[in-house]
This record gives structure tokens, C-alpha cells and sequence, in this order.
């Protein structure tokens, strides 16, 4: 198959994304296909590297890459967004001519529905959820409010920048701030108390204008991934020191990802249906990873589905993969697979 993998663009999540991108291209190539990286931010010229790329018949050509990486606000700048300006100019007909774009973006355009809609327009085929999962997931407030009264959530509130804090004490401490459409764990600080929780709004309003405020749930970690409405087996996240932030997600060996979990049956039961019932609420068919936390009274708690879950080498939905018995290559397969269907 000819494939182009979108990754990059214009997210704070952007390097997270090329080290996804970079990652399924390869493994794309090694199973076979005619697979190419492309960054849907500057089109086609990923600096560093020759690349090589579909011309618009489908046709493998080589393509002039730039030596030094370019001023990224410069180009925003340049650019402007008139309605799809974060996508560059070059990149829909490339995407037009490949059988099916394997979305390698993560955070903002390219997770939120916005790309997938115009793909949609297009008549463009990608991985993944469509443009409304895709924008019901993105909001980790909507998202709450998709599945409350059926998944346990732990209480929050979303609050707007400089709009009224009107019931902010009612959530307590400690409590864990994050921007509602974030990713990677940026701009996500936890608060044990009034101090702490000041300077963690400033940092989260300070990423984007919609910040949630929610109950801090003391307790063990989890993601389940679901690819084509089945459960993977869930992976326990033991961050070595402080929280599963940034560093923790993507240093190698700062946190421990235990796979499959050590939990008993009951409780992987109940992990897999929630994830499952999470998806099917929020639309998310192809696949997804989802977030909870376990108590220690066995209370289960849903945080978040991810939409376009990570890709890289310390990634978690290929670890759940590799623990049901599929390679990288062969999630990545059943995943452009699903997406057809
Ligand atoms: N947002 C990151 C890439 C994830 O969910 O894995
Ligand atoms: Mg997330």
C-alpha cells in the first residue's frame, strides 16, 4: 500500500508526534508498504533528512530537504491560520495520491476533529476516529459529561481564563489541574493546596484558555488499549518518583510499565468493559487508548481517552499490543486495516 504518515504540525506535542511518525513509517517499510513521513506543518521538507515522497500520481520521487530547521513561529506567523493554515500547502496532494493517511499527529489539529473533517470533505482515508470522536475525546471535560452517569469520574469542574472560579473549592485538595485538550500530561499540575493550585492555573492558563480542576484520586494506574472494539490487556504505569508527567512518559526508564498488569481477573474485566463502553460512547471505533485509576477499595475511576495514543519507543499502546501477541508492525497493520473497514 502507498502511505503517508502524518506527523509533526504545529501541537506542543510535535516532537512526541515525529517520534511516532518516524516510528510506524519504519515499521510500515519493514512490513512491506510504500510508507512516507510527512509533516503536516511544513509539508514535506522534515529538515535533517532526504526524504522521499508520493508525487501526485503515486509515484515514489526524492525531494529537496531544507539543511537547517526552520523557525516554526516564524512559518505560523507567515502562514496565518485561515482555516486549515495549520496544515502545509503541499501535503493534501500528497495525501490525495496515498491509499490511506496514517495519522501520526498527536495534540491540538490532527487529534481534535479539525483535520479529520477536512479529510472527510476531501474524500482523503485515515487511521483512526473520525472527525466527531475524535472531537468529544479531545475535550476532557465533554468528554466527562459524554460518559457520566455510566463510567465513575472523579468530580471536576472546567473553568475559563478569566471568567469566573465560581465553585473551584468545592473539588478540595488535593486536586489535579490540566488543560481540557492537552496532551502528554502538559501543563498538568497537582495541587495539595490554595498556593500550589494558584501557580498551577497560571501554568495550565498559560497553555489554554479551558483548564479543568478536578479531585485528585489517590491510587494505582492504568491504560487499556481497545483496537476494533477489543480490549488489549492493561498496562500498569508505576512512575519512578513524582507523577506521570512529560519526562516520565517519554524518558526511557523513569517509569515502570508493567504489562500484563498484575490485577486480578475481575478487576481486568471490569478495566477492558469500561474502556470498551468508553469508545462506544465517544465514538471511537477504530481504536484508543483509555486512562483510569484503580483505588485501593477497588473503586475503578475513567480519566481519559486517548485518540491518537503514542507511537514511540516508550510508548504504552504497543507495549498492550506486544502483550496480546501483535508485533509493532502488525498494530500498525490492524490499525490502517480497521480504518478501511
Ligand atoms: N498524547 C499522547 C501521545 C498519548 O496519549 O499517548
Ligand atoms: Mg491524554
Amino acid at each position: 500500500m502507498n502511505i503517508v504518515v502524518l506527523a509533526g504540525g504545529m501541537s506542543s506535542e510535535r516532537e512526541v508526534s515525529l517520534s511516532s511518525g518516524t516510528m510506524v513509517t519504519n515499521a510500515l517499510r519493514r512490513a512491506g508498504h510504500r510508507a512516507v513521513l510527512v509533516d503536516s506543518f511544513l509539508g514535506l521538507d522534515i529538515p535533517g533528512e532526504v526524504m522521499d515522497v508520493f508525487n501526485v500520481e503515486g509515484e515514489m520521487e526524492a525531494v529537496r530537504v531544507e539543511e537547517q530547521a526552520p523557525d516554526l513561529e516564524k512559518v505560523k506567523a507567515a502562514r496565518g491560520d485561515s482555516g486549515f493554515g495549520t496544515v502545509g500547502e503541499n501535503v493534501i496532494e500528497v495525501c490525495r495520491a496515498a491509499d490511506i493517511v496514517y495519522m501520526g499527529l498527536h495534540g491540538e489539529d490532527g487529534e481534535n476533529g479539525r483535520m479529520q473533517a477536512f479529510f472527510d470533505v476531501l474524500g482523503i482515508k485515515y487511521t483512526g476516529a473520525g472527525y466527531l470522536g475524535s472531537a468529544l475525546a479531545m475535550h476532557k471535560g465533554i468528554s466527562k459529561q459524554m460518559v457520566a452517569g455510566i463510567l465513575k469520574t472523579a468530580q471536576s469542574k472546567v473553568f475559563r481564563k478569566g471568567g469566573d472560579m465560581d465553585g473551584i473549592e468545592e473539588i478540595g485538595f488535593p486536586c489535579i489541574v490540566k488543560p481540557c485538550c492537552g496532551g502528554s500530561s502538559i501543563g498538568i499540575a497537582k495541587a495539595g493546596d490554595q498556593r500550589e493550585l494558584e501557580r498551577a492555573l497560571a501554568d495550565a492558563f498559560r497553555c489554554e484558555d479551558e483548564i479543568m480542576v478536578e479531585q485528585f484520586i489517590t491510587g494505582r494506574e492504568f491504560s487499556v488499549g481497545v483496537l476494533g472494539g477489543v480490549a488489549l490487556p492493561p498496562i500498569e504505569i508505576i512512575p519512578r518518583g513524582g507523577f506521570y508527567d512529560y519526562a516520565h512518559k517519554y524518558q526511557a526508564g523513569w517509569t515502570e510499565e508493567v504489562c500484563p498488569a498484575a490485577i486480578d481477573g475481575k478487576t481486568e474485566q471490569a478495566m477492558q468493559d469500561m474502556a470498551r463502553e468508553a469508545c462506544r460512547l465517544l465514538r471511537l471505533e477504530v481504536y484508543a487508548r483509555g486512562e483510569f485509576i484503580l483505588t485501593e477499595d477497588g473503586e475503578l475511576y475513567f480519566l481519559e481517552m486517548n485518540t491518537l495514543p503514542g507511537m514511540t519507543p516508550t510508548s504504552l499502546l504497543p507495549q498492550e499490543a506486544a502483550a496480546a501477541g501483535l508485533s509493532y508492525e502488525q498494530l500498525c497493520e490492524r490499525i490502517i486495516e480497521l480504518s478501511l473497514e
